[in-house]
């Protein structure tokens, strides 16, 4: 409602999220995905339009509805995703919490594949382009704070430390998905915030409060 009022923190500041997973193409009725919800994502995009930004929501194929009171612009895949995050900047804040698929299919076909007698296809990969790190190295136009997210499971913390480094972000949002954890797929987070300044460990949360809390520290940041 502060948001809808012209209002809030983040009132001007013009804030962009990924949220969902992608879908890749094997052919016209196939497609290679990952479990993510999309929850997480659509619960940033709404604290942070709670709080008065202006919110782009580039969302993948997700089971949750996109949040009220943001641009929503849906892709499928991976490609298309970073053309429309590109499309959305400039931009103050970036948050990638899309679960980007890390390979797509060489070549999909155009025709639906059909079962032979010669055998089953034979799908070969290549890489998708990494939009956080792409975004976070532009020498030109780069967003101010940039948030990635980790899903680990051993070693959580120098996993997401190295990923911060490898992908130049500013802060790296790491969430242990450890079987054990029971998170994956739940609808609580138990993440760690990693920054140029160290390691804080926050506890079990639901998603929502996980967003809540991310975006107040945005909101704290950039005042
Ligand atoms: N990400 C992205 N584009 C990709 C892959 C990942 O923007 N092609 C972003 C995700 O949205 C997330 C962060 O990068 O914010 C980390 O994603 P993750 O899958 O953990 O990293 P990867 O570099 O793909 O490493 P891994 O081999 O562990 O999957
Ligand atoms: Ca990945």
């Amino acid at each position: 409602l502060e948001g809808a009022l012209g209002g809030g923190p983040l009132a001007g500041k013009r804030v962009l999220v990924t949220s969902g997973p992608t879908h890749e193409p094997i052919d016209p009725v196939r497609y290679i995905a990952n479990r993510s919800s999309g929850a997480q994502g659509a619960a940033l995009g709404a604290a942070l339009a709670g709080l008065g930004a202006e919110v782009v929501f580039v969302t993948g194929p997700a089971d949750v509805p996109p949040p009220a009171g943001v641009q929503v612009v849906k892709v499928q895949t991976a490609q298309q995703m970073l053309q429309a995050v590109q499309a959305a900047l400039p931009c103050d804040v970036a948050v990638f919490a899309a679960a980007v698929a890390d390979w797509r299919v060489a070549s999909a076909s155009d025709r639906k594949l059909k079962k032979t007698k010669d055998g089953m296809p034979k799908l070969e990969f290549a890489e998708n382009p990494d939009i956080l790190a792409t975004v976070s190295q532009m020498t030109e136009g780069r967003p101010g704070l940039i948030v990635g997210f980790a899903a680990e499971t051993n070693d959580v913390i120098a996993h997401a430390t190295a990923k911060r480094k490898r992908k130049g972000c500013d802060w790296i949002v790491a969430n242990d998905v450890s079987p054990e954890t029971g998170i994956m797929g739940g609808s609580e987070n138990a993440v760690h915030l990693i920054s140029d300044t160290g390691v804080e460990d926050w506890p079990r949360m639901g998603k929502d409060a996980v967003a809540q809390k991310l975006a107040a520290r945005i909101a704290a940041a950039l005042s």
